[in-house]
């Protein structure tokens, strides 16, 4: 279906479930007030700055939601029943991060995005066992920026998030400051932390690793945004800014209004962007960030939609057409917020770049025993139609609910970078300290999508399959995606040391590819 079609049948959808009530019904605002009660508003992670001693602390504990009808899913949470608080630091800042292990089962914390030592970074070497602490101290000597902490504990990163184990960390500046983005917390400032999920017959969390899940990643048949299905957010009424997150394990979205509104994105992975850049539709995968901005001087509520992505098994019902995931209702106090015409210097990349000092090859030793299945159950068959089969569909979900558990042999060899499985005891290579880096990231026979993330730095793409990068992928960024037998080259500098103890980990941010082997340490 075309674009212009998509957007006539969903602006009709809105109406019906998000929008004018009031037009549609002819009441009043008691009447809308009702109705709008029956859906959740959406959360707001409390911000959390440290304590006069410098302090933030962290506390990892389960908890209970209710995301289906009125069963209580078994969940895990920050400081509270799910996700975490929004962690708010400044650069120049040191803070001392503490985390409390209060969920059954080992952890890690890694604070994605921030460049820091190996030792402070989280990641699978630094486990904290159930009852106990993890204090490190965090420097940040960084651009403003939307980054993510979660959990890094191979081979279960994948459940540790399911579970609810993310929280967003945002650096502030100077620089930052200055601009008059808009700024007040759950005011014109809106945090979206979107996930998908799917759960068992008794409400629990799906979370099975089979082939289906290794190679596909996991499949979720609820959005969730900030741990909620469908809410509503009052802001201001003027420029709100979007500060997206896609926490999701696998899945990546297709974002845009529902009423066809521009989306202004200013900032990406670490830090803002050199000038907005004006999108109607923005693709954001998983670990990655985008700050956007939407005008809403209009006063006029509008849905933030997903619209269909290039991966088969990811069309599936409610994703086969554009979903909306949250309600922006800008119908609060005016806004003091703009949209500036320009927003931070980025240096520009050298005309004479390094020589390639590393390759990183995304590898999948199994895919035949995850797509094979899904070939046959006629999924890319549907997909190819452009309707949507109920027979196909409950075929492909069997799969992915039924389809049998691996062993953790077969799990952890399934993936794996520059021809092997990560093993945590076996360093992979050492990156030159303080120097600038040319690195290329490609991927083996399988064709799939893999958005590749790596520790200590944030890196600037030079090339993406030979072309620049999108614009919104021109600034800061800790994932590159590759996809389709694609390359992608960057530029990357490590200015501090990671040694074999805690070192930095380079790997695939689908988390059923990382828990599976693809994954790689290496030394700075
Ligand atoms: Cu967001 Cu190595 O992870
Ligand atoms: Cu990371
Ligand atoms: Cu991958």
């Amino acid at each position: 279906m075309h674009w212009e079609e998509m957007m006539v049948q969903l602006s009709r959808r809105t109406v019906l479930l998000a929008g004018a009530a009031w037009a549609v019904t002819g009441l009043g605002p008691s009447n809308v007030l009702a109705q709008d009660s029956a859906r959740p508003s959406l959360p707001i992670p409390a911000e959390l700055r440290a304590d006069a001693g410098g302090t933030i602390r962290l506390d990892a504990r389960p908890g209970s939601m209710r995301f289906v009808g009125d069963r209580a899913t078994a969940t895990y949470g920050i400081n509270g029943p799910y996700l975490g608080p929004a962690v708010r630091v400044r650069r120049g800042e040191k803070v001392v991060a503490q985390v409390s292990n209060n969920v059954p089962e080992t952890i890690t914390m890694h604070w994605h995005g921030l460049i820091i030592p190996g030792a402070a970074d989280g990641g699978p070497h630094q486990v904290i066992p159930p009852g106990k602490q993890w204090q490190t101290e965090l420097a940040v000597d960084q651009p403003a920026a939307t980054l993510w902490f979660h959990p890094h504990s191979y081979p279960a990163t994948a459940q540790e998030v399911i579970r609810g184990l993310a929280g967003l960390l945002i650096i502030d500046d100077e620089e930052s400051g200055r601009l008059p983005l808009p700024s007040r917390w759950g005011v014109d400032d809106i945090p979206l932390i979107i996930q998908d999920r799917r759960f068992t017959p008794d409400g629990q969390f799906f979370d099975r690793m089979n082939y289906i899940a290794v190679v596909n990643g996991y499949v979720g048949d609820t959005a969730l945004v900030n741990g909620a299905r469908y809410p509503q957010a009052r802001t201001a009424r003027g420029w709100i800014r979007l500060r997206i997150l896609n926490g999701s394990n696998a899945r990546s979205y297709t974002l845009a209004a529902s009423d066809g509104r521009s989306l202004y994105v200013i900032g990406s992975d670490g830090g803002l962007l050199a000038s907005p850049v004006e999108l109607k539709q923005l693709l954001i995968h998983v670990g990655e960030r985008f700050e956007v901005l939407v005008d809403g001087r209009d006063g006029r509520a509008f849905d933030v939609v997903t619209l269909p992505v290039a991966q088969d098994i990811m069309r599936l019902p409610p994703f086969d057409g554009p979903l909306p995931l949250v309600t922006i209702r800008p119908e609060g106090a005016d806004g003091t917020g703009q949209l500036p015409s320009s927003l931070a210097v980025l240096p520009a990349l050298p005309q004479q770049l390094p020589p390639m000092s590393q390759e990183l090859v995304m590898n999948m030793f199994r895919d035949q025993q995850g797509m094979m299945p899904l070939k046959t159950a006629g999924l890319m068959a549907m997909v190819k139609s452009g309707k949507t089969d109920p027979a196909v569909v409950a075929r492909v979900v069997n799969l992915i609910v039924n389809d049998p558990v691996l062993s953790q042999t077969e799990q952890l060899s399934a993936s794996g970078v520059n021809g092997k499985p990560f093993s945590i005891e076996r360093m992979d290579f050492a990156a030159a300290r303080s120097q600038d880096l040319r690195w290329r990231i490609s991927e083996g026979t399988d064709l799939m999508l893999h958005p590749v993330h790596i520790h200590g730095c944030q890196f600037r793409i030079i090339s993406r399959d030979g072309k620049p990068p999108e614009a919104e992928r021109a600034g800061w960024k800790d994932v590159a995606p590759i996809s389709a037998g694609g390359v992608t080259e960057i530029l990357v500098r490590f200015p501090h040391p990671a040694n074999r103890d805690t070192p930095y980990m380079a790997h695939c941010h689908i988390l059923e590819h990382e828990d599976s082997g693809m994954m790689a340490q290496f030394t700075v």
